[in-house]
């Protein structure tokens, strides 16, 4: 495995294997790798270049302490990278910030105000100025990203409609544990107890899609699942019922859609969602 720093080697890697007709895929990540980082690396084609590239993006944090102790576990990413046979590993130096482009005043769909956007003020342009910045740089011919960032995954494939129309966006499955507890950095930060706890997020998920098949109305089903949730110290940001593409709340559960949440544990802000 190839591990560069700079980017003006990389853009030479990428030049040599464009000339060699090889396509690319590319995994961005924040670093601090888990099994769910690893199964987007297993999803990459066959025969194509796999790229990882470990940049935390201080643009899309709202908090200042959150970017300053997002977890770095290099040496361990480097490992993880070279079991699954990754060609190249960018982990960019210092300067690297200074060349992305923040897109302060852009326009971005309006399902980017909804949900998490609501809550977190730049978050979005942040993601967007970085995976904009990364497609252009690497021209990969693939990209894979997770369904757990579900509304990232729909603003990732605006970017693509809007600039790079043959890029395949690979979208892989929310890896969960025996529990059902969707994987994330943040898990590291919380208690064994905590831990235990928030198996309840995902059986709740469950329990309000099997409320929705049986034609309960979910502004019925919101405010008990929330109690149930706080209850056990689960501080809920958002549960919504909303749809798959535009992100609009979702009155007919005909239609396809998801169930949304964001809730906090001991300070720790996890997401997850389920399809209906
Ligand atoms: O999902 C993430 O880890 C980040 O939001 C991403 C896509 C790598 C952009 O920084």
């Amino acid at each position: 495995m190839i591990i560069v720093s700079s980017k003006k080697l990389l853009v030479e890697y990428i030049q040599d294997y464009k000339r060699n007709k090889k396509k690319i895929t590319v995994i961005p990540t924040m670093g601090n790798l888990h099994p769910g980082h690893l199964e987007l690396m297993k999803r990459a084609p066959k025969n194509t270049i796999k790229i990882v590239t470990i940049y935390i993006n201080k643009l899309q944090f709202d908090n200042l302490n959150d970017f300053m102790n997002y977890p770095k576990t290099y040496d361990l990413d480097i490992d993880k990278c070279k079991e699954l046979n990754i060609d190249l590993l960018f982990i960019p130096d210092k300067s690297f910030s200074k060349d992305i482009k923040e897109y302060k005043n852009i326009n971005l769909p309006k399902f980017t105000n909804y949900l998490c956007g609501e809550f977190r003020k730049g978050h979005f342009t942040g993601v967007y100025s970085i995976v904009r910045y990364l497609f252009n740089l690497i021209k990969p011919d693939y990209a894979c990203f997770g369904l757990k960032d579900f509304q990232q995954l729909l603003l990732i494939k605006f970017i693509r409609d809007t600039y790079f129309k043959d890029l395949k966006i690979i979208e892989v499955e929310t890896k969960r544990d025996k529990r059902g507890i969707a994987l994330s950095s943040r898990l590291n930060r919380l208690s064994n107890d905590e831990i235990l706890n928030i198996e309840k997020i995902y059986s709740c998920l469950n329990q309000v899609k099997l409320n929705i098949k049986n034609n309960i109305s979910f502004h019925d089903i919101k405010p008990v699942a929330i109690k149930e949730l706080e209850s056990s110290s689960i501080k809920v940001e958002y549960l919504e019922h909303r749809s798959n593409d535009t992100l609009e709340i979702c009155n007919d559960c005909s239609l396809d859609s998801s169930i949304f949440i964001a809730c906090i544990i001991n300070k720790v802000r996890l997401i997850d969602n389920i399809q209906i």
